[in-house]
């Protein structure tokens, strides 16, 4: 299948394309780089031999999606491209709501035009309501999303859940991400925040390769195991090759479907730490700091209903996620500048 990737020069989709070539499609991407760079591309092709066709330009851009859809016989969309810094959603909040509910506005619009009703979206477990008990299953409460980009979340689902009412020739896919770490096992793509990585894991291995002097670790008193944050990890090739399964739903279903993409198994912060030691035969220097406002203590998903009806599981353990994160950090400490 031809399939429109949108973001997909960014962290998950330049891995979602390798894993579309590698099972027989065609993806085509649309990425203005406001957080990504061409290289991964260029990347994409050394790893599948498949020159990925790309278009530079933004998703709410009505008439540059027009002539894409007038150029290729798209199938479906992946719908990757959005602003995902929690804090910076705070910041800048009208950006973010701009850029993530109109790019998914514009781009139902002209994929509506040209008959091309399939689409996936990239939602995330911060749609849930953090009342809910573990593990979290896609019937849990959403909503009382604590910032912006968490908001754009919650809304954009409910936006592409009232197309798909409207009008059943629509087949809608909405996948929950709980907490996307590693990177391919050649070392070629991966993960490369700009600035200071706000995320778990990057910030692990830019410590580890000695560009961030320690780790904050934020919280001890949380009511886990050891006193730190539990999260549900999952490798990004695990993650990637759940939106091949879900191909699969949206080709043979109309409607909306909802799927959390986890692992089903939370480890802590320090779980995180040892584990990445061991895997790589490195020291992660850390500190307990305070607590960051807006955490939860533990956050799992219920993965079954992705299990028993995409028939998707992830494959990769915590030693992998460990090993592949520091095997792209290490051959690319710099990510695509190098
Ligand atoms: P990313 O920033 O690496 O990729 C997003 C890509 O979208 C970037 O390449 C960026 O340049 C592009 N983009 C942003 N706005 C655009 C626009 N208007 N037009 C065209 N391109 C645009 O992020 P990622 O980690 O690969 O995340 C992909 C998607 O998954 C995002 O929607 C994100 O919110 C969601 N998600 C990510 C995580 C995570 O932890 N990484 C968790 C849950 C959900
Ligand atoms: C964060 C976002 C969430 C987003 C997800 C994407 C917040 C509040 N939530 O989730 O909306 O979907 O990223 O992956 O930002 N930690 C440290 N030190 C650090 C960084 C993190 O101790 O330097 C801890 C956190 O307190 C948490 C765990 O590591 O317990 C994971 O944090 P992070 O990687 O930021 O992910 P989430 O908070 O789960």
């Amino acid at each position: 299948m031809i399939v429109l990737v949108t973001g997909g020069a960014g962290y998950i989709g330049s891995h979602t394309c390798v894993e579309l070539i590698n099972a027989g499609h065609t993806p085509i991407v649309i990425d203005n780089l406001r957080n990504s760079n061409p290289k991964s591309l260029e990347r994409v092709k050394d790893i599948t031999g498949q020159a990925v066709t790309f278009y530079e330009g933004d998703v709410r851009d009505e008439a540059l999606l027009e002539k894409i859809f007038d150029a290729h016989e798209i199938d479906c969309a992946i719908h990757f491209a959005g602003l995902k810094a929690v804090g910076e959603s705070c910041a800048i909040p009208l950006e973010y709501y701009q850029n993530n509910l109109c790019s998914t506005m514009t781009l139902c619009k002209v994929m509506a035009q040209r008959g091309v009703k399939r689409i996936i979206f990239s939602s995330s477990a911060t749609v849930y309501s953090a009342e809910n008990e573990m593990p979290l299953r896609e019937s849990s409460k959403t909503g009382n999303c604590t910032n912006p980009y968490g908001w754009t979340k919650y809304m954009g689902e409910q936006i592409l859940r009232d197309i798909a009412k409207a009008d059943p020739e629509w087949s809608v896919v909405l996948l929950r991400y709980f907490n996307p770490v590693g990177a391919h096992e050649s070392g070629k793509i991966g993960e490369h925040p700009n600035g200071i990585p706000n995320n778990l894991m990057p910030y692990i291995s830019q410590t580890a390769i000695g560009k961030r002097e320690k780790l904050s670790v934020f919280g001890n008193d949380y009511a886990t195991h050891d006193g730190t944050g539990v999260r549900d990890y999952i490798h990004v090739v695990d993650l990637a090759r759940g939106h091949v399964a879900a191909m699969d739903y949206l080709c043979s279903h109309k409607g909306e479907g909802v799927f959390n993409l986890g692992t089903g198994t939370g480890y802590s912060v320090l779980d995180m730490v040892k584990a990445f030691e061991t895997a790589n035969g490195v020291k992660v220097p850390f500190v307990i700091a305070p607590r960051r406002p807006g955490d939860l203590d533990t956050c799992y998903a219920d993965p079954a209903k992705s299990a028993q009806i995409l028939h998707w599981q992830a494959t990769h353990d915590q030693n992998d996620m460990c090993r592949d994160s520091w095997n792209w950090q290490s051959q690319n400490p710099n990510g695509y500048d190098d």
